[in-house]
Order: C-alpha cells, then sequence, then structure tokens
C-alpha cells in the first residue's frame, strides 16, 4: 500500500508539565521549563520533517484558574523564550501566528511576542501557531459575533451563512497563512480529551495520545507518530480526500 504523507498540520496538546515537575521534586515553573526545551525540539523538527503548520496549546483561558507565581512563571517564559530562539526561528524561516486574546497578557511578555510576531512576518517557511489565552469555543463566538456585526451593519443575509463564513473568522482563517484544519492532534501525558483546543477546526482530525510526559517528549518520538499517521486511512466521513 501507498504511503500517505505526513500531516501538513499538526496540533499539540503539550500536557504533563506539572506531573514531571512533581516526579523530579521540583516547582511547576520548572515544569514549564523543561516544557518549553522540548516545545523548542518540536519546531525545528517539524520543519526538518516537512510540516508545514505547527499549532501548540501553551496557555487555555482556563489556565488564568492556576496560582499567580505559575501564570507568572509561564509568562516570563514567553519573554525567555523570545530572547533566546528569535535568531533561530528567523534562520529556520519560521513565521509565527498567536491564536488567542494575548493583550490580556502583562506588558513585557505582550511586547516580547509582538516583536517576535513581527521580526518573522515575512518568513514563509514552517507556520508556527502558539495557542495563548485560547479557548476553542471562545474562538467560535467571536466569529459568530463578527458575523452578526456584518449581518447588521453591512446588510450580509444571515440565512447565507455558511461554514466557510465561520471558519474565515476564526484564528486560523484571519492569519497571514490561511491555515488548514489539523491533520493529527497529539496530547501527551496521557489525556484523552480536547480540552477546549481547536474546537472547530478538529472535525475531522486524527487524535493521537501518548503516555509521554510532555518535557519527555522527544523528536523521534514524534516522529515515530507522524509515520503512524501516514498508516492511518482517513475516511473524513465517507469522502476519501478532503476537500
Ligand atoms: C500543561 O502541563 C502545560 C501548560 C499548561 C503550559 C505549557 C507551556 C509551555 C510548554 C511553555 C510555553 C512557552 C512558550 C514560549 C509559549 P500541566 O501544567 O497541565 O501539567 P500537569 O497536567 O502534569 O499538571
Amino acid at each position: 500500500m501507498e504511503k500517505r504523507p505526513f500531516p501538513t498540520h499538526v496540533g499539540i496538546i503539550m500536557d504533563g508539565n506539572g506531573r514531571w515537575a512533581k516526579a523530579h521534586n521540583v516547582p511547576r515553573v520548572m515544569g514549564h521549563n523543561a516544557g518549553m526545551q522540548s516545545m523548542k525540539k518540536i519546531v525545528i523538527a517539524s520543519s526538518n520533517l516537512g510540516v508545514k503548520y505547527l499549532t501548540v496549546y501553551a496557555f487555555s483561558t482556563e489556565n488564568w484558574k492556576r496560582s499567580t507565581e505559575e501564570v507568572n512563571g509561564i509568562f516570563n517564559l514567553i519573554v525567555k523564550y523570545v530572547n533566546s530562539e528569535l535568531e533561530e526561528l528567523d534562520e529556520n524561516n519560521v513565521h509565527i501566528n498567536i491564536f488567542g486574546e494575548y493583550d490580556m497578557l502583562p506588558k513585557a511578555s505582550v511586547d516580547a511576542i509582538d516583536k517576535m510576531v513581527g521580526r518573522l512576518h515575512d518568513n514563509d517557511g514552517l507556520v508556527f501557531n502558539i495557542a495563548l489565552n485560547y479557548g476553542g469555543r471562545d474562538e467560535i463566538l467571536r466569529s459568530v459575533k463578527e458575523l452578526a456585526r456584518e449581518c447588521a451593519e453591512e446588510g450580509r443575509d444571515p440565512s447565507e451563512l455558511t461554514e466557510d463564513d465561520i471558519s474565515a473568522h476564526l484564528y486560523s482563517g484571519s492569519a497571514r497563512f490561511d491555515v488548514p484544519d489539523p491533520d493529527l492532534i497529539i496530547r501527551t501525558s496521557g489525556e484523552e480529551r480536547m480540552s477546549n483546543f481547536l474546537t472547530w477546526q478538529a472535525a475531522y482530525s486524527e487524535l493521537m495520545f501518548t503516555d509521554t510526559l510532555w518535557p519527555d517528549f522527544t523528536p523521534e518520538e514524534y516522529r515515530e507518530m507522524l509515520e503512524a499517521y501516514a498508516d492511518r486511512d482517513r475516511r473524513f466521513g465517507g469522502r476519501k480526500e478532503a476537500k
């Protein structure tokens, strides 16, 4: 049987940083730091393996419920990531989109993100989407509100709205490079839930789970998952190919 190609778009729920920290008897923030090292490797691996779009769940709208220390620790990591990785991301021709209302983050993080997004804007290699202060239902609601506004103010007929209209107003539809729906979504650490990640876009995604905690996830295991994906037969509810 002819092998299907690797996925074009991979989504990752990077779970298990807290348990990794507990297992190593270190503060949770150190688990997130280890998680960031893992993320760095997977970004470069994606680029090398020919994945065109990578979307990671870095901070959900629900993550604000965590301790101030942990939340601030994650935000500080973003600044650290930008400072240490910007050159290499640029050398690898990576383009970055942020999915989520990141302007609610502390100013230092917002400034670092704006600097990174601006510097990488013209790159056309891997499209790396970071879901930050992101929730899938919230993203759909934003899209619907925008369409409602267009109907009220621009005279669009609500009865003629299509699924494509909703898609076009999601973060993924309004990015510089129109981001296709994810082919594959991976969640680490043994949890098997979607947790409000790419809720609209994941309708036909293949799902894969691993017990590996995110900081222990390696490019080798990633590659094995992409190979396993290539062996799966996607039918899209009867249709053999995606549109
Ligand atoms: C899930 O582990 C992980 C997070 C909520 C945060 C992930 C953040 C990073 C990997 C760093 C992001 C960095 C940048 C630059 C965007 P968990 O804390 O839920 O783990 P647990 O389920 O074991 O407690």
